[in-house]
């Protein structure tokens, strides 16, 4: 099938990828030329595709990396996989809106059209729908048109694109089942479920559940401290429970394109909706979003114990990403920490050795190593992401001051765990 990409980030490339490798013909198409320019020359800027596998799928044909519209033409299947942030506070749904413009301007009888980009209930139905249909066509009756989410976790060694399950729904029985087919073909198993609204939902429960949990550990951690307890033996304890408890882990917050965004798209429509507030979400965003404060003030303390200020003093960060193993600094927590430590006058280096600065702007940074050299010339340390790059046995040797916020470090005389 000729198959359209709009959108090649985290979601969109992934999918492009394999749906070239299971036969079809794809056009990855983005506005972005920085990014179609790397892909093009087969470079590619997210951790789970490798160049190798970039590289086989353009050698092939059957990949190509496109900025012009007019290569979106006569699509079988096309799949939306552009951002959805908030812009104050509120969705900012003008990414979905302009690629479902240019893809109702292509739009052939008999295509599907799949929305995976994360969002609330009803924007295939409310918004995506009446667009496509500005082309004279009806949903459900001339064109195909499905939500499915994506659920990819990028960095997991584990679960990927083709084996984890996949929630696929339409908004009729014909549109599921032509969204159903085609996701066969690139993943193990689909999930179908009877409605678009309820799809969307599932998404958003799956993130708001991780969101909620992660406040709540991050809320023990900071209790059990003042408390004097060591919170990390009472979550390994609590892990011994086989059933009725999952394993969440404190951190310096939260951060990437899902955890800080979705679950405000659901408090946001059910504000709209329903006028009342989703105070689960409210309480977990005020939690997640000190957690950058709450390690700084760390620091301030680790830093006052060894007689010295904030203010001139050398911080190294390990780990610009929100997250183990990835390159994404998009709402990074690590960024709000640089923030915090420039305004008070100290001096800040930053170590991540999977962020590619001309894919995330992080140009008015100091990056640097982390090798032996910076690690002692920094008056303290401050691990935000536990890459398995980083060389733990030369932090844990060379710094005079780690603060750990990942636990991955033993605590001693020079090394304290959030
Ligand atoms: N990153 C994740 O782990 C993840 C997981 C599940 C779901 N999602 C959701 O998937 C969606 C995409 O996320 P992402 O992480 O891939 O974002 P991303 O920013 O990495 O990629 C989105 C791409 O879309 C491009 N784009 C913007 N406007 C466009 C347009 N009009 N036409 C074509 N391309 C356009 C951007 O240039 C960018 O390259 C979001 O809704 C997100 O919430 C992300």
């Amino acid at each position: 099938m000729r198959v359209v990409i709009a959108g090649q980030g985290y979601v969109g490339l992934p999918l492009a990828v394999r749906a070239a490798e299971v036969g079809h013909d794809v056009v990855g198409y983005d506005v972005d030329t920085v990014r179609i320019g790397l892909l093009a020359a087969g470079e590619s800027y997210v951790e789970d595709i490798t160049a190798e596998r970039l590289r086989a799928v353009l050698d092939s044909g059957r990949y190509r990396a496109s900025t012009d519209p007019a290569d979106c033409a006569e699509y079988d299947i096309a799949v939306i996989t552009v951002p959805t942030p908030l812009r104050d506070g509120a969705p900012d749904l003008s990414y979905v809106e302009a690629s479902t413009e240019l893809l109702a301007s292509h739009l052939r009888p008999g295509a599907t059209v799949i929305l995976e980009s994360t969002t609330y209930p009803g924007t295939t139905d409310e918004v995506v729908r009446p667009l496509l249909e500005k082309s004279g066509l009806t949903a459900g009756v001339d064109f195909h048109l499905g939500f499915s989410p994506e659920r990819i976790d990028p960095g997991n060694p584990t679960w990927n694109v083709v084996n984890t399950p996949k929630i696929v729904s339409g908004i009729n029985e014909e549109s599921l089942a032509r969204v159903k087919a085609f996701y066969e073909t690139v993943v193990d198993t689909t999930v179908s479920v009877p409605s678009t609204r309820a799809a969307e939902l599932a998404k958003l429960i799956e993130n708001t559940f991780r969101h909620v949990n992660i406040a709540l550990v991050n809320e023990i951690a900071m209790i059990s401290h003042d408390l004097g307890i060591d919170v990390w033996q009472a979550i390994d304890a609590a892990t011994s429970k086989p059933f009725g408890f999952m394993r969440f882990t404190p951190g310096p917050g939260v951060g990437g394109h899902c955890l800080p965004i979705d679950p405000s798209y659901l408090s946001w429509r059910v504000q709209r909706a329903l006028g009342q507030s989703f105070r689960f979400v409210d309480l977990a965003n005020d939690i997640n979003n000190h957690m950058p404060d709450y390690v700084v003030r760390r620091l301030i303390e680790a830093l006052n114990r060894r007689r010295r200020s904030v203010a001139g003093s050398r911080i190294l960060l390990l780990g610009l990403a929100y997250k183990k193993n990835t390159g994404d600094a998009r709402e990074s927590p690590a960024v709000r920490v640089v923030q915090l430590l420039r305004q008070m006058g100290a001096e800040v280096r930053v170590a991540d050795p999977h962020v590619v600065e001309a894919v995330h702007g992080a140009s008015d940074l100091t990056m640097v190593k982390a090798d032996a050299e910076e690690l002692r010339a920094a008056d303290a340390v401050v691990l935000l992401a536990d890459h398995d790059a980083f060389d733990y046995d030369l932090i844990a040797a060379e710094s005079r001051c780690v603060l750990d916020t990942r636990r991955r470090l033993t605590a001693g005389p020079t090394v304290e765990v959030i």
